[in-house]
């Protein structure tokens, strides 16, 4: 049975898809920060759904780890979901660069760094798919959190590269770009109910535009059209704006 590689896994939303990919037969590799954290969600998906779940540790952000941490999976997975990422307080990241490059490191380079690896592997192979958790936040920069909007941006652009350059090896490139989803992340923000979708929303999305061969998944899929609104407002018009 085939390996699915998730990547930040004790993110909720990667949980439910972990969940999801199980439900449809696959077996998995787990890899986050703190791997005895992952114990809970291993067990739940080996007792529901008769899977093999193997759990890694992985800091995206030790970016010397990759390589060895790839190297070191017992076989090489079939897929790959990054669900990595971090917003912090966008006031912080103003004021300490710290805190801004660590933003900037949890949701760009460490998965430019790891998954530039596995992307050599799969066009090697001829086969594979790559899911990338991109944002909204990265279609236009707003003074909310453009920090964090505009690591997005830039691992949208990198996976729309990624896209067109294994486009002939047949290796498959997803960009996910959630709104509002209800999880750890947003558990302190007041969201409006009816943008907000539910992680198990967001994993059966994210397994049907997969299975799809899909390039780009809004969800919910109302945030296609918020977004296209939101980017063709003029920007003397959004500089004004508290959006
Ligand atoms: N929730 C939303 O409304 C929303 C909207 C758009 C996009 N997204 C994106 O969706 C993805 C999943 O987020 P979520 O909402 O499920 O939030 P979450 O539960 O906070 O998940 C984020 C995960 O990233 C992990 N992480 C952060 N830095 C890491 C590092 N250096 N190495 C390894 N893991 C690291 C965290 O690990 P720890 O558990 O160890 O802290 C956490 O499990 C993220 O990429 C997020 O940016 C979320």
């Amino acid at each position: 049975m085939k390996y699915v590689l998730i990547v930040g896994a004790k993110s909720d939303m990667a949980k439910a898809i972990a969940r999801e990919y199980a439900k449809q037969g696959f077996n998995l590799y787990l890899a986050a920060r703190n791997v005895n954290e992952l114990e809970p969600i291993s067990n739940d998906i080996t007792t529901r759904f008769q899977r093999v779940v193997q759990c890694f540790e992985l800091d995206l952000t030790d970016f010397d780890s990759h390589e060895s941490f790839y190297n070191s999976l017992p076989e090489k997975p079939a897929g790959v979901i990054t669900a990595v990422g971090y917003m912090g307080e966008q006031k912080n990241s103003e004021v300490d660069f710290e805190e801004c490059h660590q933003v900037i490191d949890s949701n760009y380079t460490g998965n430019v760094c790891l998954l530039n690896i596995i992307a050599n592997d799969f066009e090697a192979r001829r086969e594979g798919f790559i899911v990338g958790i991109s944002s909204v936040a990265g279609d236009r920069g707003r003074k909310a959190n453009y920090i964090y909007g505009s690591a997005k941006a830039a691992f949208t652009a990198y996976l729309s590269g990624l896209r067109n350059r294994l486009y002939d090896t047949g290796v498959q490139v997803l960009t996910v770009k959630p709104g509002f989803v209800a999880t750890k992340m947003t558990e302190n923000m007041d969201l409006p109910e009816n943008l907000t979708a539910q992680p198990e929303q967001v994993a059966a999305d994210v397994f049907s535009a997969q299975q799809k061969g899909k390039d780009i998944l809004y969800t919910k899929w109302v945030w296609r059209y918020i977004m296209l609104i939101i980017k063709n407002i003029p920007e003397f018009i959004f500089k004004r704006l508290s959006i």
